[in-house]
């Protein structure tokens, strides 16, 4: 099986550990016969964040990646159409990265990757964080999804009694493994029959 490159995005919405999650996953979900290969941006606004919403710093976040990108970093590999990625996850998605996604505005790595990932037709996964929703943001939203995003709100279920914070996570994380096609049991389904 040729290897899976996913690239995963932190901008700066609240919802660090949701990120931290889904690396860990796709980490422990790679192997041998079928590789994943991690991509990571991490966004200034993102970097502001992560010290008040995780105790693991930008290093450990880092670490838990295959490959570490700039996000002033244009020239990156994964900023061209021709680079081989398998799909890519914002998470937590800003209101304002929504914005460039939706406009196809590319000043920075994330927003030309996601705007290269739309182009190329393959899976772009928001997880977008913001509460209520502003008028701009939900036609941003609308916008994304027409040109091919999946809008993935940063909403947890609780059909699974999760009792603490990581197995809320897991049901979040869970469902984005299976937007980007990747088998995965990281939480419990409604049902398997
Ligand atoms: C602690 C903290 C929490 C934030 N939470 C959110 C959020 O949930 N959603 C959002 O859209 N912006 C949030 N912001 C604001 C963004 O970080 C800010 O708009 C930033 O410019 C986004 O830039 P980026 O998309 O390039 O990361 C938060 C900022 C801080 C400091």
């Amino acid at each position: 099986m040729p290897i899976r490159r996913v690239i995963v995005a932190l901008s700066g919405g609240s919802g660090i550990p949701y990120a931290v999650d889904l690396l860990t996953a796709l980490r422990d979900l790679g192997s041998a016969s079928a590789p994943i290969e991690t991509h990571l941006i991490v966004t200034n606004g993102a970097k502001q964040v992560i010290p008040t919403e995780s105790d693991l710093g930008l290093k450990a976040i880092e670490a838990l990646a295959d490959v570490v990108h700039k996000d002033a970093d244009l020239g990156a590999g994964i900023a061209s159409g021709s680079f081989r990625a398998h799909a890519m996850v914002i998470v937590p998605c800003s209101a304002g990265t929504l914005a460039k996604v939706a406009l196809g505005f590319t000043d920075n790595l994330v927003s030309r990757a996601a705007h290269v990932t739309l182009k190329e037709r393959r899976p772009l996964v928001l997880v977008v964080r913001e509460a209520p929703y502003s008028r701009p943001m939900l036609q941003n939203m609308l916008s994304a999804s027409d040109a091919g995003a999946v809008i993935m709100p940063a909403s947890p279920g609780f059909y699974h009694r999760p009792d603490d914070v990581a197995t809320l996570l897991r049901g979040v994380t869970a469902r984005v493994l299976d937007l980007l096609a990747l088998d995965n049991d990281h939480a419990p389904r409604w049902k398997d029959d």
